[in-house]
């Protein structure tokens, strides 16, 4: 009920009064009354005015349930939130959730992180009311030497939802870093669970950097912020919005084609490295080749002396000959 009287506020452009929200949602004066308080409690600032009715002034910059799905037009993506003050790792919580039954495109959603991970065992920072925190719960029908390519699908949405709502430009790192200005914004951890033949669920982890006014030292050269780089903050659920709405197009583009090929040239259009020589460090050998971008499959295209390259992603990291990019 909350969400329903949020979602009439939100899209009221004037005053609405006590009786048509009463009708709208079908509950009595007294009931509306009291959610209200409990919307301003929750810090939105929403005017009630004698003979006019319910207007709603501002809204928090918060990730709750209500908040993320007021604002959702999507068909399947997000439909459920799950929301947490706290979490260990929204990935961790996903997985014991998808264990448990959640449904394909559910969304693990937190605003703060006690262990927060990132690739390769490293930490994430996850300070409270500051970043986007969440993990997408995917049930695909396909076989897991596939999932790789979802991570891709996952990287373009988040790409496409920052350029939207923040109008920066959002460059992709090889498979799955969002790079703006050259420092690191966002930092996607898959994890699935898979059977021979078949994957049980996938849990896409995304972090982005929103609000934060400094990054922790270790990492502030080569990682930024959305408000460093805006100068100003950006609500966190409308970037929430943003990328479920993209990721479901994307999705469904994968799903029907099994593939990227619909997917690629938005991806390449935005690959930071396209066209420049990257450094490959893999498990055995590291060398230095031209990143010509990706193909259908997700694989990246190395130009060598020797011919060109397909590199599966996993099994090396990329950088730049000069640095992170
Ligand atoms: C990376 O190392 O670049 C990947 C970072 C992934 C961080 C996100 S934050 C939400 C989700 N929960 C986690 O514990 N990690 C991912």
């Amino acid at each position: 009920m909350k969400t329903r009287i949020l979602k009439i506020l939100r899209n009221y452009p004037d005053y609405i009064s006590g009786q048509e929200l009463c009708e709208s949602i079908g509950v009595s004066r007294t009931a509306v009354w009291k959610i209200i308080n409990k919307l301003k409690e929750e810090g939105y600032q929403i005017e009630a005015v004698q003979n006019r009715g319910y207007h709603m002034v501002s809204c928090p910059d918060i990730v709750t349930e209500s908040e993320i799905v007021s604002r959702l037009s999507t068909k399947w993506a997000g439909k459920k939130i799950l929301y947490f003050n706290e979490v260990d790792s929204t990935n961790n919580q996903a997985k014991r959730e998808a264990e448990n039954g959640a449904a394909h495109g559910t969304l693990v959603v937190a605003d703060s992180q006690s262990a927060g991970k990132g690739r390769r065992g490293r930490s994430w920072s996850s300070p409270v009311g500051t970043g986007v925190f969440m993990s997408l719960i995917l049930k695909p029908e396909l076989h897991p030497e596939y999932a790789s390519m979802l991570t891709l699908v996952v990287a373009l949405a988040t790409a496409r939802a920052l350029e939207e709502i923040t109008g920066l430009s959002a460059m992709i790192k090889w498979p799955n870093d969002i790079v703006v200005n050259k420092k690191k914004v966002v930092g996607i951890l898959t994890e699935m669970s898979t059977e021979m033949e078949s994957i049980h669920y996938v849990v896409a982890g995304v972090g982005i950097n929103v609000n934060m006014d400094k990054l922790p030292e270790e990492i502030n050269k080569t990682a930024t912020s959305l408000r460093i780089e805006l100068g100003k903050p950006t609500n966190r659920a409308v970037l929430i919005e943003a990328f479920l709405r993209y990721f479901e197009e994307y999705y469904e583009k994968f799903e029907r084609d099994k593939d990227l090929s619909n997917l690629m040239v938005p991806y390449n259009e935005r690959l930071i490295n396209k066209g420049n020589m990257v450094k490959i460090l893999g498990t055995n050998e590291e060398y230095v080749g031209k990143a010509l971008g990706i193909n259908k499959r997700g694989g990246l295209l190395v130009e060598r002396e020797n011919g060109i390259e397909m590199i599966t992603s996993g099994e090396v990291s990329v950088r730049g000959v000069y640095g992170y990019v």
